[in-house]
């Protein structure tokens, strides 16, 4: 038995008060029956909690950031390379890797064993904005960033969606931030290569709304807050 807000909380619905807000509102059912109060108690394991018609399931499921050095691949198994998920000690067998960043790129990675979460980030539809630091062989100029936010042609015949394109320094090597809300397979550095650059650097720093730790060292990782997990899903 549990209090229904910390129910909502453990299962990232919500924090304290906004649980006690969604039940003031009618939005939160016990067992079908609308409840209004959230410091009631409730069997975790076999009443029926639901927020907005969607049945909560109370599996706990697990959170990291991880800041990935280069080197390593996105993957879970591997017969060569060390994996991101071989960085994370003693992992539960469902954990995966959020999407892929290139061997040689560094940064933010997500790693969850919560595939609706993953499903949500990585949907094509659900146009997730990816944001990369990235050293470019090569002068970056206004015309690269008009041509990223039109759009260029990659792998032969696809237009890239709009992407932002800010210039930190600009010289032989230059310095740029890149918003991505897609993730073709070496998007960023097919981007630059269709004007003539090479990406000679790349770094993830967030994911939506979730933002790489600058405490955290390249190949550490931590568990996402309460507050961080919330975010991702709102
Ligand atoms: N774009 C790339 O080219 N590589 C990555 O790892 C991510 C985005």
């Amino acid at each position: 038995m549990m209090r229904l807000d910390k129910f909502l909380v453990e299962t990232h619905k919500a924090t304290r008060s906004e649980a006690k807000q969604m039940a003031k509102k009618g939005l939160i059912t016990l067992n079908g029956e609308t409840v209004r109060k959230t410091d009631i108690k409730i069997d975790e394991n076999t009443d029926i909690i639901a927020v907005n018609q969607e049945v909560i399931n109370y599996k706990q499921f697990e959170y990291y950031m991880l800041n990935k050095p280069s080197g390593v691949v996105s993957a879970t198994r591997d017969n060569i390379d060390k994996t991101v998920i071989d960085l994370i000690s003693s992992p539960n067998k469902d954990l995966f890797p959020v999407g892929r960043l290139d061997k040689d790129t560094e940064g933010l990675l997500l790693i969850t064993d919560d595939g609706n979460l993953a499903h949500e980030l990585l949907s094509p539809k659900k146009h997730v904005d990816k944001k990369y630091y990235a050293k470019i062989e090569g002068i970056v100029t206004e015309e690269t960033v008009n041509a990223f936010e039109k759009g260029v042609t990659i792998d032969g015949d696809y237009i890239t969606k709009p992407a932002k394109l800010e210039i930190i320094n600009s010289s032989d090597i230059s310095e740029v931030l890149v918003t991505i809300r897609e993730g073709k397979f070496h998007q960023i550095k097919k981007m630059f290569l269709s004007q003539n650059m090479k990406v000679l650097y790349l770094k993830r720093l967030s994911m939506k709304n979730l933002i790489l730790d600058s405490n955290l060292k390249s190949g550490c990782y931590r568990e996402l807050t309460k507050e961080e997990i919330i975010d991702l899903k709102n």
